[in-house]
């Protein structure tokens, strides 16, 4: 094994359950090797913040779902700009297994997503295969991260903006870090 993801709570698909903060110092007291983190990384900030807690690298997913040459249709790609945090439910109704699906998406099918019914057993199958509307083609996905997407864009666009947002907040702790250098000098 070279590494481990660690999939945290607020991920996109079938998402974890605990924090990310948590997550990682736990997997850190008997782990020392690669550590990805995922789950509601998207952005610059977040990156660095996931390498401050002690991970190797972000892993994303919702992020580039909106990217041009992602498979996804347009209108999850709109989707996804319009909706935030709050547009999330995790449920179990889908596959017997907690996933993150987007709200809008459940109501477009007709399906009330505060009323959805359990699913009683662990069941993949019938997520994309039996039902009418399919999770997955018809009901998306996204993790808590949703809220920071504002346009569709390339991949390289996307990337331009995360390096970005990673140098900006770089340089801001860079600055905190020698203003406190100096009170603590004084
Ligand atoms: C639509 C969708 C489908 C996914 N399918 C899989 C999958 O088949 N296998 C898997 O290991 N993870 C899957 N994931 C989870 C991602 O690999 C990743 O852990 C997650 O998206 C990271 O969280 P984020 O979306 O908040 O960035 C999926 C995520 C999404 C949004």
């Amino acid at each position: 094994m070279d590494g481990l993801i660690l999939v945290a709570a607020g991920a996109g698909g079938h998402a974890g359950e605990i924090n990310s903060f948590a997550f990682v110092d736990s997997v850190r007291t008997f782990w020392d090797g690669i550590i990805l983190l995922a789950g509601s990384i998207s952005t610059g900030h977040s990156i660095l913040a996931a390498q401050a807690a002690g991970a190797d690298l972000a892993y994303m997913g919702t992020r580039f779902i909106v990217a041009k040459e992602s498979r996804a249709n347009d209108e999850y790609r709109e989707m996804l700009v319009d909706s935030d945090h709050d547009d999330i439910i995790l449920t179990d109704a889908f596959s017997g297994v907690n996933c993150n699906m987007l709200k809008p998406s459940i109501r477009k099918e007709g399906l009330d997503p505060e009323q959805l019914a359990k699913k009683e057993k662990v069941d993949f199958d019938s997520m994309s295969k039996s039902s009418e509307s399919k999770a997955w083609r018809d009901i998306w996905s996204a993790g808590h991260g949703v809220g920071a997407i504002k346009k569709i864009d390339t991949a390289a666009g996307i990337i331009k903006q995360l390096e970005k947002e990673y140098q900006e907040s770089l340089k801001k702790l860079t600055g905190q870090a020698e203003k406190l250098k100096g009170i603590i000098s004084k």
